[in-house]
């Protein structure tokens, strides 16, 4: 392809990038990888969006649709691990495109990337606010209306007692906002005080999972399991395609490439390994929820902590309250940490002004300005925007991802066959073309309005792209940071 827009960078160059200064540190081990992956994967999806999913769509056949989900997921992964073993580097699916497809569509991938890690950040962020809140009323604390909801959710009485500034009432959630404020000073500190934080509170809510599941078991009554298909499969598949948001992040392994100590060994061994633990956990849970509470039964707000108190298991809702809190904190740690890796790599490329997106913190080493800057939007975003409004934006954004990354290692297999590849996705062309269908499908789902919303997301993208990244794209004008042409 002629056109620059569809220039491309080419594996080399990459790995002379990767020479260049301003490096990131490499820390991070097989362990901490995986804890990471399970840190962004197990939170709001399995605690909070599960309850919908079986009421509304799967009922008990929602262990199936974990099972659909997870395959998708699980083809990408295969997908996700050759990149990622190939090209080690900060930026995960836009830097694969870069390679593969150019670099117009490496910009839509990476401004896709924002819907999937910072958008996702907002709604998770909200998430955190609902659970951190029941968790406060355990003990009797009460978060005053006006400011433990965003405006959209907020009842006529809560607007009504809220402060006014004229006619404007004040409402915003500021729980999730703190939170949000919280993790961005951990980040910006750095990512090994960040890793070993997460891998602390992931081992607490793999414990609460299990701690579900047994404790569940004994009240499973299989007569609830009755009909397994409420909506027949098409209930099954839209149930996939919603909690599908419980598998989001698993990918974000990949952005921490480059900071990996052996990449080539440790990338994929997490990539996969946190996907198959948490695709387990989950078939589990959803057996044991609606084996628990009769389907039209299941509360959406908290549905695991309530199954629990229908039996009045008061210190069983208590811990998993807990573990949702400390599960949600670490989804949120991970989500952010990968959004600024993402456009520290869109930056350093000149698809975004480096001196704010590239700029690392001399003591720290970490991307500190596009980490505050991340840290704003998301704080701002989740206060202010409902959890159904973006969570809904943010499945169908990364299913497009995955799509877009399946398509990629078939193309590279054609285009660069001779690329050293550590590790190979098994069986292509199957796996590549059966990722691309499964979440195909899933994106079939979700319904039209979301496909509606994920365009205005990207004609917003390429009105970006035109006004600054045409102009300042370093591969176009020939000033890669390794000084050499693709
Ligand atoms: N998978 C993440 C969650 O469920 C996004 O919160």
């Amino acid at each position: 392809m002629a056109s620059p827009l569809f220039a491309r960078k080419s594996v080399e160059l990459l790995h002379a990038e990767l020479q260049a200064h301003d490096r990131l540190h490499r820390v991070l081990g097989p362990v901490s990888l995986t804890a990471l992956g399970v840190g962004a994967i197990i939170g709001a999806g399995i605690f909070v969006l599960t309850g919908l999913a079986a009421r509304d769509y799967a009922g008990p056949s929602l262990m199936l649709s974990f099972v659909l989900s997870g395959l998708g997921c699980a083809l990408a992964g295969l997908c996700y691990a050759e990149f990622a073993a190939m090209i080690p580097v900060a930026g995960s699916a836009y830097t694969y495109a870069y390679a593969t497809l150019g670099e117009l569509f490496a910009w839509i991938i990476g401004w896709d990337l924002v819907l999937e890690y910072a958008v996702a950040s907002c709604a998770v962020a909200h998430g955190w606010s609902h659970y951190f809140q029941s968790f406060l009323g355990l003990f009797g604390i009460r978060v005053p209306g006006p400011l433990s909801i965003d405006p959209f959710s907020a009842s006529p009485q809560v607007l009504a007692e809220a402060w006014h500034i004229g006619s404007v009432p004040i409402v915003f959630d500021l729980p999730a906002a703190a939170i949000v404020v919280a993790l961005t000073v951990v980040l910006v500190i750095g990512i090994r005080e960040s890793s070993r934080l997460n891998v602390l509170i992931v081992a607490l809510k793999l414990g609460v999972e299990m701690f579900v599941i047994l404790a569940g078991i004994p009240h499973v009554d299989p007569a609830n399991w009755q009909p397994f298909f409420p909506q027949g499969w098409s209930g099954t598949l839209r149930g996939a395609g919603y909690v599908f948001f419980a598998y989001i992040g698993f990918d974000s392994i990949s952005t921490h490439a480059e900071e990996a100590r052996h990449p080539e060994r440790d990338v994929p061994l997490a990539l996969l390994g946190s996907l198959g633990v948490c695709t387990l956990l989950y078939i589990a849970v959803a057996g044991v929820l609606t084996g628990m509470v009769p389907t039209p039964q299941i509360n959406i707000d908290a549905p695991l902590a309530e199954a629990f108190a229908r039996y009045g298991l008061g210190t069983a809702t208590l811990i998993i309250s807990l573990g949702a809190v400390a599960g949600i904190t670490s989804v949120l740690l991970v989500m952010m940490l990968s959004q600024a890796r993402v456009l520290l790599a869109m930056a350093r490329d000149g698809l975004l002004p480096p001196a704010i997106f590239a700029a690392i913190h001399p003591r720290f080493r970490t991307p500190y300005l596009s980490t505050v800057l991340t840290g704003a939007f998301v704080a701002t975003v989740a206060a202010l925007f409902p959890l159904k409004v973006l969570s809904e934006l943010v499945n169908i954004g990364t299913l497009f991802a995955f799509v877009i990354v399946c398509a990629a290692v078939l193309i590279m297999r054609r285009t660069r066959p001779e690329v050293r590849r550590p590790f190979r996705t098994p069986l292509v062309p199957a796996v590549p073309l059966l990722g691309i269908g499964a979440n195909l499908l899933l994106m079939f789902s979700l319904g039209w309005a979301n496909w509606l919303r994920l365009l205005v997301w990207l004609m917003i993208g390429l009105v970006i792209y035109s006004a600054y990244g045409v102009r300042h794209s370093r591969l176009r004008n020939g000033t890669t940071r390794a000084g050499a042409q693709a």
